[in-house]
């Protein structure tokens, strides 16, 4: 399906003027949904499906039933609200997600969700009917920090994920996913995907330094890099820290310390995009003095290279069995996520720039180092982002910060692409 660019005026709606968003109006529904599971530091924590995230969900519905949008939850807990329009065609979807990692910010996912409710309130305010339905979509578990992989909910969506795999997940707290839907009540019964969207667009805080750095107000995302996440099971055996001989020992720490620094060592060898995390670390049984004789970590991986992060992926595995080999300890693995680099539609970045320009914003076109679910619906429809810029690059942080002037810019855009494409 090619999305023509097409330029639209304000007199093609019967407006003398462009709607604009009320950004005091967004700014406080993100302080409000902030509220749902405040830290005492100004953070957030909303894991995916904790009670914290079921009063997010419940504020949300609430926003859009007063909205006048009818709102259907799928079998994966997805909740979809839709604005209808003239006519009965693929609707324009935006959205994101409101699941925030342990110790979140006030925006990242936040962010598109609201500005998509903003949208559709200007529009109602504005008494703008479009030819195309318009939904909002607030996809489950993207963090992937409770449940892997991230992006599970738009992933089963889209269809790569099936189904019954993403109910069987099981949490870092070892809840199971399906269980945990029921739990808070958002088991839904609407067929996943059902309805394929005409378009998806996603406004979303950058979360890193880019835009700030270069004093650029919005993001054209181009696409999203490449996302691999290995979690190592190490067992050696726990001996007394003072006695044991260092020629004695199956120390799984040292064997987990040997690997982390290979990555980072990695990353600075292939530069360019390239990072490493290691991000999560249970030992046992971690005490001060006993050898650690269980030990589990994460290694996060990326690039926007397929072929220089399937190369990395390789070297990582083969680094680390290595090194357990020579610390006489086992070593087991497991793929927790793995995405290739992605492509967003050209017409639609063209779109979102041209927008941007429109509103008097300067703008670049970039690559997203974070993924997010418009990298997992772009397989379905025609798909970009808008970013707006991160203060001091801070994201997945308390201190996590977008100003006011930026969020209302990057939620006008939003407004004019989604305006654009809901004409039949
Ligand atoms: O990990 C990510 O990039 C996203 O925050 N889920
Ligand atoms: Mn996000
Ligand atoms: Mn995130």
């Amino acid at each position: 399906m090619n999305v023509q660019a097409t330029t639209q005026t304000p007199a093609d709606h019967g407006l003398t003027q462009a709607p604009s968003i009320r950004g005091e109006r967004l700014l406080k529904r993100l302080k409000d949904l902030g509220q749902v599971g405040a830290l005492d530091n100004g953070g957030v924590c909303r894991l995916a499906l904790s009670d914290a995230d079921r009063a997010g969900r419940d504020l949300v519905v609430q926003w859009m039933k007063s909205l006048g949008m009818t709102v259907a939850v799928d079998r994966i807990g997805n909740i979809i609200a839709t604005r209808a329009g003239r006519q009965n065609l693929a609707p324009v979807m935006t959205g994101s997600h409101i699941d925030t990692v342990r110790s979140g910010g006030l925006y990242d996912g936040n962010l598109g969700v609201l500005a998509g409710l903003e949208v559709v309130k200007t529009l109602n305010d504005a008494g703008i009917q479009t030819e195309r339905p318009i939904q909002v979509a607030v996809f489950t578990n993207e963090e992937g920090a409770r449940f892997a992989p991230d992006m599970l909910g738009s992933l089963v969506f889209q269809g790569d994920l099936p189904l019954e795999e993403a109910l069987a997940a099981v949490a870092i707290d070892g809840a199971v996913l399906g269980d945990e839907l029921q739990r808070i009540g958002y088991a839904g019964d609407t067929a996943c995907g059902a309805t394929r969207p005409h378009a998806f667009v996603e406004l979303h805080i950058e979360q890193g330094p880019v835009l700030e750095h270069k004093g650029i107000d919005i993001g054209a995302v181009t696409g999203v890099q490449g996302i691999c996440w290995i979690e190592f099971q190490l067992e050696g055996v726990s001996n007394h820290a003072g006695t044991t001989p260092m020629s004695m020992r199956k120390d799984t720490m040292a064997v987990m310390a040997d690997i982390a620094h290979h990555v980072r060592g990695m990353t600075q060898r292939l530069g360019g995009n390239q990072v490493g995390t290691i991000g999560h670390c249970q030992l046992y049984p971690n005490l001060i003095n006993v050898i650690p004789s269980k030990l589990t970590f994460t290694v996060d991986i990326r690039n926007t290279e397929k072929a220089v992060l399937d190369a990395a992926e390789q070297e990582v595995l083969a680094y680390a069995q290595s090194s357990a080999e020579r610390e006489g300890v086992t070593l087991r693995w497991k793929s927790l996520a793995r995405f290739d680099p992605v492509a967003f539609n050209p017409a639609m970045i063209d779109r979102v720039e041209r927008n941007a320009k429109a509103r008097g914003c300067s703008v670049i076109r970039m690559p997203s180092g974070a993924g997010h679910d418009a990298g997992i619906i772009a397989a379905m429809c025609p798909t970009s982002m808008i970013f707006v810029p991160s203060v001091k690059g801070l994201s997945h942080n308390p201190g996590e910060l977008t100003h006011p002037h930026d969020l209302t810019a990057g939620a006008n855009i939003l407004l004019d692409t989604v305006l654009q494409l809901a004409r039949a």
